[in-house]
């Protein structure tokens, strides 16, 4: 029999799968790493599983204990399903400008949420940082995971998802593009892939409303970059400690609109039902693919799945308000 003892042991090994159609007029190859694919439809099943881990190994999480967390969404889902086969309890603390979708999701897997209005700064009570941070202090038995900071975010990458590349394109990679928030993705995968071929370009790509990359290229952390926007799960307004700037070569910035747009087209062209940061990293690739020549391998991270964006970019009416047609 070939069974997995629970759910978590599912995580991991995701497809590569090529890009024809979108990428045409690309001269490499161009492979999108599918992260749907693991239980909770996103990539960050793989750090949730290696955060909790870490900190049960060192004590920072007892038995019956409650994690919280401040997420978008992606991060509760992997926490809530190991929080379910291991028996914690999860409080998410989110903002209000994510998807309803993500939130109906965590509940149904038995998180509870709390939501926080995004147009605060970081620092106000109010914000979703300050207010994930105070839970974490005041509910009895806690644990405040802190994916920003936490080390183990990145390590996940750096253990799983950078090796799986390296082997799934038999080290022939030239250039790793993926949507950068927490950094832990970007910086783990860059971390092992570079260590293996220093030579490997590593392209962030942010949003316009981020500070990431005027800070990588200038050293400047310019408030005035700071200003909302409408992708999700990429770009920020702070300087996590999971974004290794030292391993990134460039920070490309991909417009709200564009990002939607090409999140529709990777499903109508290549039959990939991906979420808004994959249509921005495809259309950043796409600003980039003059540096691409005929034998570079481009791998390019999907982090989630188009289901949590089915009443936002993958809905007419939600289009049309926002001009993106
Ligand atoms: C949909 C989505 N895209 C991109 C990212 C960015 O990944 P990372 O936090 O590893 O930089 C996240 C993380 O929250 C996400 O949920």
């Amino acid at each position: 029999m070939q069974y997995a003892n629970n759910i978590l042991e599912t995580i991991g090994n995701t497809p590569l799968v090529k890009l024809n159609k979108i990428t045409s007029d690309v001269k490499a190859v161009v492979l999108a790493k599918v992260e749907s694919f693991n239980p909770g439809n996103s990539v960050k099943d793989r750090m949730a599983l290696k955060m909790i881990e870490d900190a049960e190994a060192d004590g920072r999480l007892k038995p019956g204990g409650t994690i919280v967390e401040g997420t978008s969404g992606n991060t509760g889902m992997g926490l809530a399903l190991a929080a379910i086969v291991k028996g914690y309890k999860l409080i998410c603390v989110s903002t209000d400008k994510q998807s309803k979708e993500k939130f109906d999701v965590l509940r149904a897997v038995g998180a509870e949420v709390i939501v926080c209005p995004t147009d605060v700064a970081p620092d106000d009570p109010r914000s979703y940082y300050s207010t994930s941070k105070r839970i974490g202090q005041e509910t009895p038995n806690a644990w405040y995971v802190n994916q920003y900071d936490n080390p183990s975010n990145a390590l996940a990458h750096y253990e799983q998802t950078g090796p799986e590349i390296w082997e799934q394109t038999a080290g022939k990679i030239t250039h790793f593009v993926v949507g950068v928030g927490t950094g832990g993705t970007i910086s783990g995968v860059a971390k092992y892939l570079k260590e293996r071929n220093p030579a490997i370009k590593i392209w962030g790509i942010d949003t316009y409303g981020s500070v990431f990359k005027k800070y990588h290229e200038t050293g400047i952390f310019d408030e005035n970059e700071i200003y909302p926007y409408i992708t999700e799960g990429i770009g920020e307004d702070i300087l996590p400690e999971n974004v290794d700037f030292s391993l990134i070569d460039h920070f490309e910035k991909v417009t709200d609109k564009d990002a939607a747009v090409y999140t529709r087209r990777l499903a109508k062209e290549e039959g990939i039902f991906a979420g808004n940061s994959c249509g921005a990293a495809v259309k950043g690739l796409l600003q980039l693919k003059n540096n691409f020549n005929e034998n570079d391998v481009v791998v390019v991270l999907l982090h989630d799945s188009g289901s949590r964006y089915i009443g936002k970019m993958y809905n007419d009416e939600w289009m049309k308000e926002q001009n993106f047609f």
